[in-house]
């Protein structure tokens, strides 16, 4: 019963890589090989993990992969040069800058120095701008990965309520309005929001993504709720989700797991994200 509430992470992931390989066989039969730069600053265990995450995901669809690791004090020009260096590389067709920067660097600054058709995380502001219009050719992927698993599963957005904890611009700002062009009804929550429960209550989709391990249990959960969990943290040493899932599983009618989810199918979406990015210079 529990097995066919899960939303397999995994699965989706595979499907959504085994989907590129005729796409990456054709770039290589015209000499192109789709390439991704990973820029990592200092070494932040969680964004360690994530960048190897990437190079093992690249490694397996045959996208070459490098990783430039800076010192957590690089200076924000050695960075920006940097940035400039890969724009200008034609064998680059993406360039990622692991979040979050140090506090000395300005994150905006990075995301607009990153050629726009090389913005394979979609953070560039006309790329996030082309949200809206729902025509980018790079949408971020945590939010495009969440559509794609709720699309994977059937799940109707259409007139739906859907909230969403937490307004980043990773995850809760993009997705909004990702949701929004399907006609959810959707509602974003913050830290200042209050009693969240109020709203999470309501929600036929309830997606958390605040990164505070179990923040979310039966309490504040309807009946046949679907739940998209985000958040990776580690509690007593093992990795969890904002939602405690022994807590929420009798009364959802899908669920993603932590790990094993939404982060899975994240990776996927960048390595589809490097692919289109790549076609751009047939
Ligand atoms: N840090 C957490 N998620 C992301 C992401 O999707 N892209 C980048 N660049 N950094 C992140």
């Amino acid at each position: 019963m529990t097995d066919t509430k899960i939303i397999d992470g995994k699965k989706i992931a595979a499907d959504i890589e085994l989907s590129l390989k005729e796409k990456i066989d054709y770039l290589k039969n015209n000499g192109i090989v789709p390439c991704i730069y990973v820029i990592l600053i200092g070494d932040n265990p969680a964004s360690v993990i994530y960048v190897r995450n990437k190079e093992n995901a690249a490694k397996r669809c045959g996208i070459l992969s490098e990783k430039i690791i800076l010192p957590v004090d690089v200076s924000e020009d050695e960075l920006l040069n940097k940035i400039n260096e890969l724009n200008d590389n034609p064998l680059v067709h993406g360039i990622l800058v692991q979040l979050p920067v140090p506090p000395h660097i300005d994150e905006n600054k990075i995301m607009e120095t990153i050629c726009v058709n090389k913005d394979v995380d979609g953070f560039h502001p006309f790329n996030e701008g082309k949200i809206f219009t729902g025509n980018s050719s790079f949408y971020p992927c945590t939010p495009f990965g969440i559509i794609k698993m709720l699309d994977y599963s059937n799940i109707e957005l259409t007139g739906k309520n859907v909230i969403i904890v937490g307004q980043s611009i990773i995850v809760g700002k993009p997705l909004s309005i990702m949701l929004m062009n399907r006609y959810a009804t959707v509602s974003v929550l913050n830290i200042y929001t209050g009693d969240i429960r109020r709203w999470t209550k309501m929600a036929d989709i309830l997606i958390s993504a605040t990164g505070k391990a179990h923040l979310i249990d039966d309490s504040f959960v309807k009946d046949g709720a679907v739940i998209i969990d985000v958040g990776i943290t580690k509690l007593n040493g093992k990795i969890c989700g904002d939602v405690n899932f022994d807590s929420v599983i009798e009364k959802v009618s899908k669920i993603t797991p932590v790990p094993g989810g939404v982060g899975p199918v994240t990776v996927s979406v960048l390595m589809e994200n490097t692919v289109n990015a790549a076609f751009k210079f047939l």
